[in-house]
């Protein structure tokens, strides 16, 4: 089926790409972190960097630090031999990014709930935001809950909650007895879970991709009209624009800001993670769906703003589990992330985001 791709009105989304960065705090003399302070006038486009090696990363010891880490994260402790690819830092090409202060972002976010609306890249995303905080503030108290699709992990002293909330496609997928499992593009019926906090993280890209035996749906469904087959990047516009218009309707900005977590680059094709050890350098082909991303997000009438973590991710070739998930080397995984690893640099382009103002 035929699919067009848009022109992406850049103009429109630069307001969500460009900020200008406060004073840096500097915490560790030894890391190759600048103490950089930009004047208000100097906008930065964080996406637009490279990966440096700096020796104050990692950030946390997954194994010691990050006691409720998922097993499938922690890839030194499944065997993981090299250790380099925990070294790296985003560093955009234009400022620095500011060092992510845990006990800052608690204070500033105290009484609040921040949700990661998504698949298991939200969830990559959520974990390494929870080992980040846990890190920094080791003494307080913290409690993690998991019923059903939601995990709550909370710092109780700070009423504080970050939550993972499992949705792999913001749309509806209903079980109906006699047709089968049918993806509805133009529904979302559980939204009222999003409502009641005060930071949201949305992400859906992934489950789109699945094909064959991986695909979890038998149909998709528009109005009264029943699919069997049709792209699924068409698919992904529909529900994406089902989800602006949600968005754009019950969302008040004064009271929840909304981020999308962008679309995390895999290298599943062939497997070609197997084995790497270095990140690629330099700039990379457009990514499948990030078009589709922008031009939804850029129509909506509500402010959402955008992590467009594709070219980082896209770079970081090396970063996935690859054979150490735990789960034994006939499983090779090269779309999630290792932790410590790249989500923490998503977790610190957030936080750069939330400083802003
Ligand atoms: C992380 O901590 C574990 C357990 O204390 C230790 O065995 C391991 O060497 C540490 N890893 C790194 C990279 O420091
Ligand atoms: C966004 O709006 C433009 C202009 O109205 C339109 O051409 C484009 O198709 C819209 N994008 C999506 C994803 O609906």
């Amino acid at each position: 089926m035929a699919f067009t791709f848009w022109h992406v009105p850049l103009a429109a989304l630069l307001a969500s790409y460009t900020f200008v960065l406060a004073a840096v705090e500097i915490q560790n003399p030894q890391s190759q972190y600048k103490n950089v302070i930009q004047s208000k006038q100097e906008g930065c486009d964080l996406y637009d960097g490279k990966w440096v090696i700096d020796e104050f990363y990692p950030l946390y010891n997954a194994s010691s630090d990050c006691p409720f880490i998922g097993k499938g994260f922690d890839c030194l402790r499944n065997g993981r031999p090299d250790k380099n690819y925990l070294n790296y830092r985003w560093k955009p090409n234009a400022c620095e990014l500011p060092r992510f202060d845990g006990e800052k972002f608690l204070e500033r976010n105290k009484g609040k709930k921040i949700m990661f609306v998504g698949d298991s890249i939200s969830n990559n995303m959520w974990q390494s935001l929870t080992c980040l905080l846990h890190k920094a503030v080791p003494n307080t108290k913290y409690t993690l809950t998991t019923q059903s699709l939601l995990s709550v992990f909370s710092f109780p002293e700070y009423e504080a909650s970050i939550m993972w909330l499992k949705n792999g496609f913001l749309v509806d997928l209903i079980n109906d007895k006699e047709k089968g499992r049918i993806l509805k593009l133009d529904s979302i019926s559980s939204g009222g879970q999003w409502k009641n906090v005060d930071i949201l993280i949305f992400n859906s890209y992934h489950w789109w991709t699945h094909t064959g035996r991986s695909q979890t749906w038998d149909y998709f469904q528009v109005g009264d009209k029943l699919i069997k087959e049709m792209d699924h990047m068409e698919a992904f516009k529909i529900a994406l624009t089902t989800w602006s218009k949600w968005i754009d309707s019950n969302i008040d900005p004064s009271k929840i800001r909304v981020f999308f977590q962008g679309i995390s680059a895999s290298h599943a094709d062939k497997k070609a993670c197997l084995g790497k050890t270095q990140p690629e350098e330099g700039s990379m082909a457009p990514y499948p769906g990030v078009d589709i991303v922008k031009s939804v997000i850029s129509n909506m009438t509500k402010p959402v703003e955008l992590l467009d973590i594709t070219l980082l991710t896209q770079l970081r070739i090396d970063g996935h589990p690859s054979i150490y998930t735990g789960s034994g080397p006939s499983f090779v995984d090269c779309s999630h992330w290792c932790l410590a690893g790249a989500p923490d640099s998503w977790n610190e382009i957030f936080y750069a985001t939330l400083l802003r103002d």
